[in-house]
């Protein structure tokens, strides 16, 4: 017995020693360790002894498995913080990866454009909130409760005072609220709108408002004035038109198309903005004297212009997030 259980601890020693990873060292607990392994068989030997024999071997036997345990469970841990180590091994030598970097949207940049243009025009920017009151959005723009002009746009109300506005006009609202004529700014932002989505509209677009008001402002300046901003931003040969047209809070009011043309296919006029003289009602409404002062006003759709502008046939792929779309400007 007493050579047997030596050479049980000589072999476990010898092979544990020898052990290099988790494999090796489960192949030494199942062979020494394990419920068939020899320490068991050991003990099932020392049962059969006789009863005088029995404390010395005992002892013995549980000496030599509980330090062959501690070696084992010593070794379990060297070889996983080992591993470890392994991991978190930082190779200095590598390549660093590539940071991309980003670059502005393509309605980022054709707003910047038409912001630029206008300022260079004498306008001042002028910003609004897009969750805006019923009473901004329509009422003081003269469409009231019931005006059939309210089912142009179809609106996502958060309820019955408060909606997400429709166009950025209510920002004309605002600004003639909390300045005294002359004004002339440009009132940028997004705006939003309930329809079927489509190539042609979507949830969620962005305006460009425009605002004049002095004494004597004409129509004629408000062409010339759109016409400039046209010529700057598609090129001198633009082709543009006025059209006769109706908007609640202006009088008389007119829409501008813009010839477009594609490569291979018929050319046809596209709208890009409203405009008009401010309504009295209008002034009347923000308290602005509408027997001394007059005013033109435009609002302008700028994905419209950007379709245009770069030959974009689908609205829906500025929202997209595409890098293949976006990667081209
Ligand atoms: N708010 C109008 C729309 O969203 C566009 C517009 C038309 C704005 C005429 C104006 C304007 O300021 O005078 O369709």
């Amino acid at each position: 017995m007493l050579d047997k259980i030596e050479s049980a601890e000589k072999g476990f020693s010898a092979e544990i020693a020898e052990v290099k990873d988790d494999e090796a060292l489960e192949a030494v607990r199942i062979k020494y360790l394990g419920r068939k392994g020899l320490f068991t068989e050991l003990f099932e030997e020392f049962k059969q002894l006789p009863k005088e024999e029995k404390p010395k071997y005992g002892q013995m036997l549980n000496k030599a498995k509980s330090s062959a345990q501690k070696k084992f469970d010593e070794v379990k841990i060297q070889l996983a913080s080992s591993e470890s180590e392994i991991q978190e091994y930082i190779d200095l030598s590598l390549p660093g990866r590539k940071i991309e970097l980003g670059s502005t949207h393509i309605l980022t940049q054709t707003l910047n454009e038409i912001k630029q243009i206008f300022k260079g025009l004498g306008f001042s920017i002028y910003e609004g909130p897009e969750l805006e009151s019923d009473h901004n959005n329509f009422e003081m723009l003269n469409f009231p409760a019931d005006h059939p002009a309210r089912d142009m746009q179809d609106t996502f109300f958060i309820n019955d005072k408060f909606l997400l506005r429709t166009h950025t006009s209510p920002v004309q609202v605002r600004l003639m609220e909390s300045k005294e004529p002359p004004l002339r700014a440009i009132m940028p932002g997004k705006v939003y709108r309930n329809e079927a989505l489509s190539a042609k509209s979507y949830c969620l677009f962005h305006q460009v408002e425009g605002l004049y008001v002095d004494e004597d402002v004409t129509f004629a300046e408000l062409k010339g004035t759109l016409v400039a901003f046209a010529k700057q931003f598609f090129g001198d040969d633009v082709k543009y038109r006025f059209r006769p047209s109706f908007f609640p809070f202006t009088e008389p009011s007119a829409e501008v198309d813009i010839w477009w043309e594609q490569k291979g296919k018929p050319g046809k006029w596209l709208e890009i903005m409203g405009c008009g003289m401010v309504d009295p009602n209008v002034f009347e409404n923000v308290g602005i004297d509408n027997e001394k002062y007059v005013g033109y006003a435009f609002g302008m759709g700028v994905e419209r212009i950007a379709m245009l502008k770069y030959g974009v046939g689908d609205i829906r792929v500025f929202f997209d997030n595409d890098k293949r779309f976006l990667q081209q400007f």
